[in-house]
């Protein structure tokens, strides 16, 4: 079945999650994606066809696996418009954002801007860093939850660095963040984006969007768990120190002094997760495939459809604007004083709906609001307009209940 509003043939994209012959119906993406069968066939290569290690051994395995994870690099750079030294591969989005905090040099006095939405990942370096004379700054939302320019304009002054989340694990709503991109700069800040849950959803041209350093996870992108990119300029990285150092991130040691490779070869210490790399290269080409366009038309259409049914049940309440197009795949949601655990278990054991309950790991938010948590559905490319027919009739019953 086509869906009508996009290009996008979901019933075929569906052939390739395997898991989804158990009839599940999977909603909690923004957690951890499902894999693609290109994804895991990529990834069993590696094992069964060239199991060594990348830059160091001479032989035909080891020259093999310099080569795809070469090709993977440059595959990641063209998913973002980058280059493929400015592509640093790491284990998720939380070391990408600690090697940019541990690595920058702030000191003692500079400001450092987030907002008040960000995930764990995203506060508890800052709040470490501000143990040791940073000074972080929140911007609240607006009411609506959406960002709040006039206060981030207020704050930007003498602002070292703007750390963001660029689209909401807690509600889907992205940041205006080519203009923040531009505002920090003619303030000379620089600008990290926490690209967690944009990046698999949107198209991010980094040379458009100027942004400084960006941050993603390939398990939420369809591609391996243990796998993360930083993008960094390139001129950045070169003043950045290495985070984590040892074999592979030197050309050179004495017993006292050591000659550091290049970006991004200087951060990426000790034998990597070739496999894993090889994997995440295949899910971005795939996604490429697809056209990320096509996945956030998909993924609002589906929204527009929960939103519409949802908003008609008395009782539920929305976290951020009710328009769900400021919301991408997210419908972030309480009724009335029930716990969304029990919700969330009741989806699962009733219809193997799949969705995630809890603070999502924005507990600040959470503790700020004076609410426990929220159930949260989140969509992606292989969810259908059946799934959220569903998903509505299981919430109307629980309602009921
Ligand atoms: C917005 C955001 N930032 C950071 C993270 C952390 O990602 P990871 O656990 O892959 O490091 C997540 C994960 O849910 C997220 O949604």
């Amino acid at each position: 079945m086509f869906n009508l509003v996009v290009e996008m043939n979901t019933q075929k994209i569906r052939k390739d999650f395997p898991v989804l012959e158990k009839g599940i119906i999977y909603m909690d993406s923004a957690c951890v994606s499902l894999k693609p069968q290109q994804v895991v066939k990529a990834m069993n290569c590696y094992y069964n066809e060239f199991p060594a290690c990348a830059g160091r051994s001479m032989h035909k395995l080891g020259e093999k696996v310099t080569e795809e994870v070469s090709k993977a690099r440059k595959i990641i750079a063209k998913f973002f418009n980058a280059k493929p030294n400015e592509i640093v591969f790491t284990k998720n989005t939380t070391e990408s954002i600690n090697l940019v905090a541990n690595s920058l040099g702030l000191k003692k006095g500079d400001k450092v801007i987030t907002t008040d939405k960000e995930h764990n990942s995203n506060l508890l370096p800052w709040q470490n860093l501000a143990k040791r004379g940073i000074i972080h700054e929140i911007i609240k939302s607006n009411e609506d939850n959406t960002f709040n320019m006039d206060k981030f304009k207020e704050k930007i002054k003498g602002a070292k660095l703007v750390s963001m989340v660029h689209t909401s694990n807690l509600d889907g709503v992205t940041i205006p963040a080519e203009e923040i991109i531009k505002i920090a700069h003619e303030h000379g800040a620089l600008v990290l984006l926490d690209a967690a849950q944009s990046v698999p959803h949107k198209e991010i041209n980094v040379k458009k969007l100027d942004v400084d350093f960006l941050a993603c996870s390939g398990h939420k992108m369809l591609g391996p768990s243990g796998t993360g990119i930083l993008y960094g300029k390139y001129h950045l990285l070169e003043k950045l120190e290495p985070f984590l150092i040892g074999g592979d991130t030197v050309i050179d040691t004495t017993y006292t002094t050591a000659e550091f490779e290049k970006p991004p070869e200087k951060f990426e210490a000790g034998l990597q997760n070739y496999a894993g790399i090889i994997g995440l290269a295949e899910a971005a080409r795939y996604l490429m495939k697809i056209g990320r366009k096509n996945i956030s038309k998909h993924e609002t259409e589906l929204n527009k459809k929960i939103t519409n049914e949802l908003l008609k049940i008395d009782g539920i309440k929305i976290i951020g604007p009710e328009d769900p197009e400021l919301r991408s795949g997210i419908i972030s949601f309480n009724y009335k004083d029930a716990d969304p655990h029990e919700i969330a278990l009741l989806l699962d054991s009733s219809a193997d709906i799949m969705v995630r309950s809890g603070a999502h790991c924005v507990h600040s938010w959470f503790n700020a609001h004076n609410l426990k948590g929220s159930a949260r559905v989140s969509l992606y490319i292989y969810n259908t307009e059946e799934e959220c027919d569903k998903l509505i009739e299981e919430i109307n019953k629980i309602v009921e209940l």
